[in-house]
């Protein structure tokens, strides 16, 4: 099973196994008893490899005890076939000589009713039917390619938003607290990931040229895609630390000391990263690091989980605290830290949903396609989603950019009216960002905001506080 659902971990490794096989048009003959002909070294060794274990199998498994007719255990040149009853049909998973075999499919052997293996008419010779094992390749290839261009397209969008969001919070001054700092630390491991991932996706995915000659670079590059993986989730678990120390054991105290934050979020994700990284030199060093076929990932992926269970579990007892604690005493604070718990709570499942259900893929073709959208959605558009949720759906951030755009309105009617009358009043625009952090009505639109409003919006200020996420 483990084989099957890490194969389908990302379609981009079938892509990568498909595009060599391209230029080199592989012919196949059917499998030989023959000593294996293939120009491929790597190919050839791999079917000597599994033609000498299948000897060592048949010699060892015990005789065939069932009563009536079978056909006898046997080497058919590519696969091991065990001792069959007779009109059985029997089948196994694909081998992965091959760069256009897919090893989910199944490849079947039928022992016909008098105790033979089947023959093909044609030839006349021995045949197991291996036929479905390339026959999806072009289409699964076109998907791949969908995929391929889904996942880069989903990280330039996701570089995109993210950079505006940064943009947004280092432009208002009125935006900067202890949380936003996190959100930014948080977006900015995000900026860095989809980096390192799209420079993954351009230069080593489509290149097995490079990847054959497998230079410290990629190797390298990937060490930081996995730190910056884990990056990302301790920054995620640093936003639910931070708001369950606030809310359950500091109730509302304000300022925290973050640098523990920072060496959680920038400094752990290193220990990891680099244990893989060591533990890939010497146990598993394949070519760049893309095979994900080995538990040595888990050294990255189990913190990765375990920060999200915990992380989760801090939101829960935030929620239960809040909800306990002051429903009574009706403390503005405790709805606007409620906000900003719903949207980490939002995130956090939405972003660990992806480890949840890697060993799920649906056997059926058509769902096995929909889990893979689905998957590859989770996961190159999850810093549109961090974006999305943390910033642009932010009711602190919506107040801002609106006063701003009020402001802006303001300033260019008044320079036009300034430019009719000839009138030089020196008009003072009082920044209102200046004013620390502003709580924001929410049913105060443009219009009202609009001309001499602007200055009420001031009034509307009231005590500093901390608004939605
Ligand atoms: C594949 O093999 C068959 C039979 O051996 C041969 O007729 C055919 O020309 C070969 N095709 C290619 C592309 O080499
Ligand atoms: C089955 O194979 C074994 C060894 O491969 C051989 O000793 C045995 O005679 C064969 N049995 C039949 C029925 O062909
Ligand atoms: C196929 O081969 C088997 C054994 O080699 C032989 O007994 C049989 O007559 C052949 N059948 C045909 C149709 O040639
Ligand atoms: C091989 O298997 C496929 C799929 O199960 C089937 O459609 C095809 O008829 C089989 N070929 C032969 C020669 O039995």
């Amino acid at each position: 099973m483990k084989k099957t659902t890490q194969s389908c971990f990302l379609l981009i490794i079938l892509l990568t196994r498909i595009v060599p096989s391209l230029s080199s048009a592989v012919n196949y003959t059917d499998p030989t008893l023959e000593p294996v002909v293939t120009e491929n070294s790597v190919i050839r060794q791999k079917i000597i490899d599994s033609q000498f274990k299948c000897y060592e199998r048949m010699n060892r498994a015990p005789p065939y005890k069932k009563k009536g007719l079978f056909c006898n255990r046997t080497w058919d040149g590519w696969l091991c076939w065990d001792d069959t009853p007779a009109g059985r049909l029997t089948a196994q998973n694909c081998p992965d000589y091959f760069p256009d075999f897919d090893p989910t499919e199944r490849a079947s052997k039928y022992c016909d009713e008098t105790g033979n293996w089947f023959r093909h008419p044609e030839s006349n010779r021995t045949w197991s039917n291996y036929t479905l094992c390339n026959s999806f390749t072009s289409e699964k290839l076109k998907m791949a390619f969908i995929l391929y261009y889904m996942a880069i397209v989903g990280h330039a969008l996701s570089i995109t938003s993210l950079l505006i969001s940064l943009a947004i919070f280092f432009y208002f001054k009125s935006l900067s607290c202890q949380r936003i700092t996190l959100h930014k630390n948080l977006f900015f491991s995000y900026v860095l990931n989809s980096m390192f991932t799209i420079a993954h996706l351009i230069a080593v995915v489509p290149n097995p040229g490079l990847v054959k000659r497998d230079p410290v670079s990629c190797k390298v590059l990937q060490f930081f895609h996995q730190y910056m993986l884990g990056c990302n989730y301790f920054w995620m678990l640093c936003e639910g630390i931070y708001l369950h120390t606030l809310i359950v054991v500091a109730v509302f105290a304000e300022e925290q000391r973050l640098h523990w934050y920072y060496l959680l979020g920038w400094g752990f994700p290193l220990v990891p990263a680099s244990i893989h990284a060591v533990a890939r030199a010497r146990y598993f060093n394949d070519n760049c690091w893309m095979s994900v076929d080995t538990h040595l990932l888990y050294i990255v992926h189990g913190p990765v989980m375990a920060a999200l269970l915990v992380n989760f579990f801090f939101l829960l007892n935030i929620v239960r605290v809040l909800v306990t604690k002051l429903r009574d005493t009706h403390r503005a604070e405790s709805n606007m830290y409620m906000k900003a718990v719903r949207a980490t709570l939002i995130l956090v499942p939405l972003l660990g949903i992806q480890f949840v259900i890697i060993p799920w893929r649906p056997e059926n073709r058509l769902a096995g396609e929909i889990y893979d959208y689905i998957m590859h959605i989770l996961m190159h558009y999850q810093g549109l989603l961090v974006a999305t949720i943390f910033c642009f759906f932010n009711g602190e951030v919506q107040g801002a950019l609106k006063r701003q755009w009020a402001q802006y309105k303001t300033q260019w009617g008044q320079r036009r009216r300034e430019h009719c009358s000839t009138r030089s009043t020196s008009y003072t625009a009082t920044s209102i960002t200046e004013v620390p952090v502003y709580l924001y009505h929410h049913d105060a639109n443009n219009e009202h905001l609009n001309g001499r409003y602007a200055e009420d919006s001031e009034l509307v200020a009231l005590k500093s506080g901390d608004t939605s996420a």
